[in-house]
């Protein structure tokens, strides 16, 4: 680990064990061989909210596919902050490779450090972050924690898996779909199968080791809640992209096709949510984002979805 990236607050258990899953992610050279640059729509995304931000948090930010890009595109000062020292480490490196302007850069393992660094006028928490939190209350905390560190008029930018795209061969474990007291047993059961939000545990090979990644796999419904009750406005819920993120972003020629299955797709089509929400005053905020009839209209046909 480089000397500039501080060390790191105490982790609890779970993201104890999340972060040395990504420490070997990351020094294996495996994640960014992975995922070697942005997910082009979620990229264009954040240049439109940076255009007004003159300081930018990116909240489990890895090893930088998108905070380098984005220190390099804009005067903005940006923070890097992830649990894994590892990331921040391999970010160190590609930023002094890419000679990037260290004096507007932060990369971080620790939180109070990139608190410190605030207010933010952007905070981005993209591709999965958020859902590697194992516990609702452990969620919601960390999107207070981003909350907190916005300003008045800061954004918010979040991706997260969709439930109905990821893993459906998968099975949520019971002790996951407990969590709620006041959840009947059979929709405690209903939830631990696909399509449903829920949280499951993947095990990637990495250097001839199975690691466990758990994520929780959200739905429309789950993602506009946690965000409403974490004081979140949801402005703007959407595909972050219709192909899988590991074959569109090793194939940039893929980009355009994607770009018109997300038109033509409702998000919940989506590989993953993408959601955009700013610091809400209370009575603004909505609870569950509303179903909506979309129209398709391709020559003479007109079909109708109902995207919810
Ligand atoms: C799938 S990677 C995404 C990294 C980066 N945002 C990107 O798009 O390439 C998920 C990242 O979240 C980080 N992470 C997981 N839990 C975290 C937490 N509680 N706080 C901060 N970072 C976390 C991991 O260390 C990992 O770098």
């Amino acid at each position: 680990m480089n000397d500039r990236v501080l060390p790191g607050q105490q982790l609890n258990a779970s993201d104890r064990s999340i972060a040395d899953s990504y420490d070997l992610y990351y020094g294996s050279g495996l994640y960014d061989g992975r995922y070697p640059r942005p997910n082009p729509a979620t990229y264009r995304s954040v240049l439109r909210l940076a255009r007004n931000a003159a300081r930018i948090l990116d909240f489990g930010a890895g090893s930088g596919r998108y905070a380098l890009p984005i220190l390099q595109a804009t005067g903005a000062f940006v923070c890097a902050y992830d649990i894994s020292a590892d990331a921040c480490g391999a970010l160190e490196g590609r930023a002094a490779a890419a000679r990037a302007d260290a004096v507007r850069l932060l990369i971080t393992p620790d939180l109070e450090a990139a608190r410190s660094a605030g207010p933010y006028d952007l905070v981005l928490s993209l591709f999965g972050v958020l859902s590697h939190i194992e516990t609702t209350g452990g969620r919601i905390d960390a999107l207070r924690s981003m909350r907190s560190m916005l300003t008045v008029q800061g954004r918010l930018l979040l991706t997260v898996p969709n439930a109905v795209r990821r893993f459906p061969l998968h099975t949520a474990s019971a002790q996951h779909t407990s969590e709620a007291a006041s959840e009947t047993a059979v929709r405690a059961c209903l939830r631990r199968y696909y399509p449903s939000a829920r949280q499951v545990t993947y095990h990637h090979d990495i250097e001839n080791a199975q690691r466990p990644f758990p994520y929780y796999l959200y739905s429309r419904r789950q993602l506009a809640s946690d965000l409403a009750t974490a004081g979140f406005a949801l402005e703007l819920l959407e595909a972050d992209s219709i192909l899988p993120e590991r074959r569109l972003v090793r194939t940039p020629a893929l980009a355009p096709a994607d770009d018109v299955l997300r038109v033509l797709l409702p998000s919940w089509a989506g590989y993953g949510l993408r959601a955009t929400c700013r610091v809400g005053p209370p009575w603004l905020l909505t609870a569950r984002p509303s179903r909506a009839w979309r129209r398709l209209v391709s020559g003479s046909l007109t079909v109708w979805i109902l995207d919810n």
